[in-house]
């Protein structure tokens, strides 16, 4: 695809850019994630992946990706390993604790997903059920949350989403709680034999991530408001989730 408005990205302002040598910064995404973040032939594709090249190219920087597990991004950022993460990661009181976020970029709910064939309709439905979550994500706690009160029997941990769902297809899960977006991305590919039952309507919003304290969030917050604004932002969601 192509992206009309890069021409336009090198007079943006923001306070880098304008012909300086732009710095390489180092971004810690789990690029597993369609369509926010996925493999392409070896290069990060996604969302996530196109919003922060165009948020660098604004903000002075060349974001290097570095693909990581989802649960290791918030130390990784803390011990200075990373100086940034964009990852579909959702702004929460308890991250915030251990790390800075950009303004939110996008919203997002959780959702139910099981095999076609399946008797589950709900949340309601699961109290003999094992459900599969990646490890370290907000579907995770939401699964988490409901075996705590007795509705589910039992929650299985993923590294990645991709193996929930493969456990999901091979039946040693019975459901997958997980972002909506990218579930339903998944039950498009997974031709009929996965199905979203049910909209957790969690209402989280994503924010690019940072070690405490960073100088980049301003400069990020300035890039995010012209990319919304000059019709960049719209051209990205086209691209990868639709309209
Ligand atoms: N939004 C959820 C969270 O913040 C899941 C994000 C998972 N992202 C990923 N690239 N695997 O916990």
């Amino acid at each position: 695809a192509m992206l009309l408005s890069l021409s336009l990205a090198a007079c943006g302002g923001g306070g880098g850019g304008g012909g300086e040598q732009a710095e390489e910064i180092v971004v810690a995404s789990d690029i597993a994630y369609p369509p926010f973040e996925y493999d392409e032939g070896g290069e990060p594709a996604g969302f996530d992946i196109d919003l922060m090249r165009e948020v660098g190219e604004r903000a002075g920087f060349t974001p290097q990706f570095q693909n990581v597990t989802f649960d290791g991004i918030i130390g990784g950022l803390q011990s200075g390993n990373y100086d940034a993460a964009i990852s579909a990661m959702t702004i929460t009181e308890e991250r915030q604790q251990d790390v800075d976020f950009s303004d939110p970029y996008f919203n997002a709910d959780q959702s139910l997903m099981v095999r076609s064939d399946s008797d589950i309709r709900s949340t309601d439905d699961l109290a003999e059920s094992n459900v599969g979550v990646q490890i370290g994500t907000t579907g995770a706690d939401q699964a988490t949350a409901l075996r705590d009160e007795g509705g589910v029997a039992e929650v299985t941990t993923f590294d990645t989403v991709e193996d929930a769902f493969a456990a999901l297809e091979n039946e040693s899960v019975d459901a997958v709680i997980n972002d909506f977006p990218v579930s339903a991305d998944r039950e498009q590919s997974s031709g009929g034999s996965l199905e979203i039952v049910q909209t957790i309507p969690t209402g989280e919003q994503y924010g690019i991530a940072f070690p405490k304290d960073s100088e980049l969030v301003g400069r990020v917050n300035e890039a995010l408001q012209e990319i919304k604004d000059d019709g960049t932002y719209a051209e990205i969601y086209e691209r990868h989730i639709g309209v």
